[in-house]
């Protein structure tokens, strides 16, 4: 049945490559790697010859503005989080073949490849043309270093290339009120030459292989989006960048210029496949390349989330169809996103539930998170993940059901027949009704995931655990015991066929579990067409010790997950009373204009019918002058004289409470609005200069 479904021979399978920049949250997992391992797995299970690929996405600004924000270098973060989010997956079962990274020799040389092969074929339109540009950092600004108004649906926030609200992509040029990352400020148009790949000149072709030939392919989802996209006419994109991080042009001309990270980043899905593919001895381009016969080409599938649907629909097909040699995405099953609690998953407003946090805190519980993701994957639409949710679904489900039916017939069977599999030679009509439905789960199971539903899929799955749950709790073994043994032979007989088919079906979703089953079933791993089959385990095989497959989650832990996000609410609230936004940048001529000196207070007094203000005379090497200044609820007037304070001499005098004031003491406010002086470290002369 499966091969109908899957009709190629070999499947190449990729997942984003997420920025080493920053850990893995549920957001990534529910995006682009729960989905694609599910998939690869069932794959697998049914003998298909298949590479999973991924790995760290190691250039552009989202690299260099984290380490700037780190005050670090863009390999110290890469090297941190490619092993970070690597090890993440790895204890989550994400089952790549090979998890790269795009820093690697292998990937620099095939992305300059790609981009020469591109250039001799004459495919870039060069052009100078004008581009924004930081006249404070030096730097022109494209991608994460420049964000704008979206011209498309008008949300804050685009990025130079994309808005990741509505997913279109962009030019900096496009956006409204563009404003640099870097200083803040607006920027200025300074002239420089790039590489463009003329997407306008593929629209035709586009047209006919996305929207004519993958009508009935693509989600509708992914779909819609590429057909608005067409619709609105595509533009040439520039393929290089003025950056200092990243591969570099291969060209004597363009030398400093970096190759754009859209360009350079789903070709790391080819260059893991070569790296993979040399170290176990294999043919890489079986995997990427069109084959002599059609036929044999392998079917290339990408799972991303759908920012990313853009690049690898329009941007990254258009490049593999210049190139000429490669074959094309056959489907890119985007999903929607997933939010959190009743907001977005943020990573800098620490609104996530991080994997690494999680894999500490709820150890050998991997499962549980992958079957809650799958259960509310963003397939269609945007979903949500809340901790009682997850209470209620691994308790109800997983333990009470599924858990629940596999350890009864575990430990009955030892209880009653020594851990043996008896034989089943007083069959009912129940009986034969489980074994047709035996029969006919694995098929819709398998209809379901070739057709990337993979919800849809588990709740199949858990409707197999269901049934035997049921049909175990219906026939009352541990009554029939006392009258009718023979029957309860039976009865184990099919509920342990149920729960060896049940181990068959869980290894694409719930893989450490399945193979705890095959552990306690004592049966080796086994394929999906062996699926549906009601002898797998036969007369007086041996069973394995029946042990939990999943315990309660409890409100104590329910609590302490909220209140950790409760706590990052309040961290997020407090830092933005903490730190007042920044304020737009001055000119040096600005700065200079300022006179601050070192200063002594000579003398200070309450300014009488006033909480706050002390009247300071203060020695400022210039001249001795009066300063009101207000700071009576943070210090007593005799204990600060004598002491340095740092004062700006050249504010315009002002009348304060009668008082004429020349001059300002700066202070330092913390969060409660509590202050102190800003002082030099070490005694200096009245009147230094300060700057
Ligand atoms: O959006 C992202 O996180 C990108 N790093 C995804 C890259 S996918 C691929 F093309 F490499
Ligand atoms: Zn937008």
């Amino acid at each position: 049945m499966s091969n109908i479904a899957l009709p190629f021979k070999r499947y190449t399978i990729t997942s984003a490559l997420p920025y080493a920049n920053g850990p893995l949250h549920i957001g990534h997992l529910a995006g682009a790697y729960i989905p694609a391992d599910i998939y690869v797995r069932f794959l697998r299970l049914n003998n298909k010859d298949v590479v999973y690929v991924c790995g760290s996405d190691e250039h552009g600004a989202a690299i260099t503005i984290k380490a700037k924000k780190e005050g670090t270098t863009p390999q110290a973060i890469i090297d941190k989080y490619h092993a970070q989010i690597k090890q993440s997956f790895e204890q989550f079962g994400i089952s790549f073949d090979i998890y790269h990274r795009t820093s690697e020799k292998i990937h620099h040389e095939l992305s300059q490849e790609f981009f020469l092969n591109l250039y001799e074929k004459g495919e870039f339109i060069e052009q100078v043309t004008e581009q924004y540009y930081d006249e404070v950092y030096h730097q022109f600004l494209a991608d994460r270093y420049i964000t704008g108004t979206c011209p498309n649906c008008k949300s804050d926030g685009a990025y130079g290339d994309q808005c990741e609200k509505c997913g279109t992509s962009l030019n900096p040029i496009d956006l409204i009120n563009p404003v640099s990352t870097l200083s803040g400020k607006p920027p200025v148009l300074r002239e420089t030459k790039h590489w463009y790949l003329p997407l306008d000149k593929y629209q035709p072709w586009l047209e006919e292989w996305l929207l004519e030939g993958k009508k009935d392919v693509l989600k509708p989802n992914v779909y819609g989006q590429c057909r608005s996209w067409l619709k609105s006419g595509l533009q040439p994109r520039s393929m290089t960048r003025d950056l200092d991080w990243g591969v570099d042009v291969p060209l004597e001309e363009a030398k400093g210029k970096k190759l754009y990270v859209w360009l350079d980043a789903p070709i790391g899905y080819i260059s893991a496949t070569k790296q993979w593919a040399l170290d176990t001895d294999n043919d890489w381009e079986k995997y990427w390349k069109k084959q002599n016969d059609p036929a044999d080409d392998a079917c290339l599938i990408h799972f991303i989330g759908k920012d990313n649907i853009v690049f690898h629909c329009i941007t990254f097909p258009s490049i593999l169809h210049a190139h000429g040699e490669y074959i094309l995405p056959e489907n890119v099953p985007a999903n929607e996103f997933l939010n959190l609690e009743g907001d977005k998953l943020s990573t800098s407003r620490n609104h996530a539930v991080w994997l690494h946090e999680y894999l500490d805190e709820f150890p050998g519980k991997q499962d549980e998170l992958r079957y809650v993701l799958t259960s509310i994957l963003p397939e269609t639409s945007d979903s949500e993940f809340t901790w009682k949710d997850f209470q209620a679904r691994v308790n109800n489900e997983l333990v009470a059901i599924f858990g629940n039916f596999v350890n009864r017939v575990l430990v009955l069977s030892h209880k009653y027949f020594g851990g043996k599999v008896m034989e089943a030679n007083r069959l009912t009509d129940t009986d034969r009704f489980i074994f047709s439905e035996l029969e006919r789960y694995p098929k819709h199971i398998a209809g379901s995931l070739t057709q990337y539903r993979f919800r849809e899929a588990l709740a199949q799955f858990m409707n197999v655990a269901r049934l035997g749950n049921k049909y175990l709790a219906d026939s009352e073994p541990w009554k029939l015991i006392k009258t009718d043994e023979e029957r309860v032979k039976s009865v184990l007989n099919v509920s342990l066929q149920i729960a060896a088919n049940l181990a068959i079906m869980a290894q694409p979703f719930l893989p450490h579990t399945a193979q705890r089953m095959f552990g306690m079933l004592n049966l080796d791993t086994v394929d999906w067409q062996q699926a549906g089959r009601y002898d797998l385990l036969p007369t007086g095989h041996q069973l394995g010790e029946a042990q939990l497959l999943f315990e309660k989650i409890t409100d104590e832990q329910v609590d302490v997950q909220l209140a950790k996000l409760s706590k990052a609410k309040e961290t997020n609230m407090q830092v933005a009373k903490a730190v007042p936004e920044a304020k737009g940048n001055v000119s040096f001529e600005e700065f200079v204009r300022m006179d601050i000196r070192a200063g002594k207070i000579l003398d200070a007094e309450k300014v009488p019918k006033t909480k706050k203000l002390l009247k300071l005379t203060i020695d400022t090497g210039l001249d001795r002058r009066t300063v009101v200044s207000g700071i009576a609820e943070y210090f007593v007037p005799e204990e600060i004289v004598g002491r340095q304070v740092a004062i700006l001499v050249n504010l315009e005098p002002r009348e304060i409470k009668g008082i004429v004031s020349q001059g300002m003491i700066l202070m330092a406010e913390d969060k409660d609005g509590r202050l102190d002086f800003v002082t030099p470290q070490t005694e200096v002369q009245p009147g230094s200069v300060i700057r």
